[in-house]
């Protein structure tokens, strides 16, 4: 399940039967995984690099369900002013922040998420010759004494019981908070959903679940992956049950989707903001890949 990005043979036969790959050695140069990371804590201290995030402290206090809030609970928003304190104070009052337009603000990234290497993933696991990138986002999840998130639980993200496939997903993750001991916060059930064999009201169940939620029998596909720094991994979100821990240090993550442009998530593409210089410089093949984002 561990893979240098070239070795796409094998890796797309181990991503398809376990939902999972980690790509060893993805970010070559550590000082590249260095410097994105120091950004990423400068923009955690600025709010002009920040995106909404829901003030959960405020919530508990009110005894407000963030479940049941729409957006329209502006008053739960974190302020200007509160972000402006700095992460080290407002990671108290939520568990994840967004940064906003990670191709703009980190265009390092480009280069990761939009690889021939990529690609050809893509191509082979959607069997498309024209898979497209459909999202990017770059989520910052804090330590604290705040409950536990849905992240935190085991889930699949589209939570259907069977998944189109034209809505067959993969995400890559690239973690930039991991020192040289740490191995991720991420794990997976390495068993296909339809393979569990469990009926529309116990998959329902097991959303939200933890590890010994599930049958006793599935206890052996549980994995967590040793994710090193420098490393990425692509995953099958909608298949796969899936959960990252809640943090001990404050984690960093880069995610990319990519999907067919029949996906429901293509009409979020157009929100994904590349510069023209970016997207010029790309190669013919990495053009077509990016064609639903917003060229500025
Ligand atoms: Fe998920």
């Amino acid at each position: 399940m561990y893979f240098l990005k070239n070795q796409i043979t094998p890796l797309i036969s181990s991503l398809n039967k376990n939902g999972i790959v980690v790509i060893n050695s993805l970010i070559e140069k550590e000082y590249v995984v260095n410097k994105i990371k120091r950004k990423c804590f400068k923009f955690l201290n600025n709010s002009k690099y920040l995106d909404k995030s829901f003030n959960i402290k405020k919530a508990l206090k009110k005894k407000i369900d963030l479940n049941t809030v729409t957006i329209h609970k502006k008053n739960l928003f974190l302020t200007k002013n509160e972000l402006n304190t700095g992460y080290k104070k407002f990671s108290r009052l939520t568990n994840s922040i967004e940064l906003i337009d990670p191709l703009l603000n980190l265009p390092e990234l480009i280069e990761y998420i939009v690889s021939d290497e990529i690609i050809n993933i893509c191509s082979k696991h959607f069997k498309t010759n024209s898979p497209r990138l459909l999202y990017v986002a770059f989520r910052c999840y804090f330590k604290n004494n705040l409950p536990p998130s849905d992240v935190n639980y085991y889930h699949t993200d589209d939570r259907k019981f069977v998944t189109k496939s034209g809505e067959n997903l993969l995400k890559l993750a690239i973690p930039f908070h991991l020192d040289k001991k740490d191995s991720g916060e991420y794990s997976q059930l390495i068993i296909n959903k339809k393979k569990l064999k469990i009926n529309k009201r116990e998959f329902s169940k097991l959303q939200h679940s933890e590890a010994r939620d599930f049958p006793k029998k599935f206890h052996k596909f549980l994995f967590h992956p040793n994710v090193k720094k420098r490393s990425g991994y692509v995953f099958d979100p909608n298949n796969f049950f899936h959960k990252a821990s809640k943090p001990n240090k404050t984690r960093l993550i880069c995610y990319a989707v990519y999907g067919k442009k029949t996906s429901y998530l293509s009409k979020k593409t157009k929100k994904i903001k590349i510069t023209k210089k970016i997207f010029n410089n790309l190669n013919e093949n990495a053009k077509k890949f990016t064609c639903l984002l917003t060229k500025t």
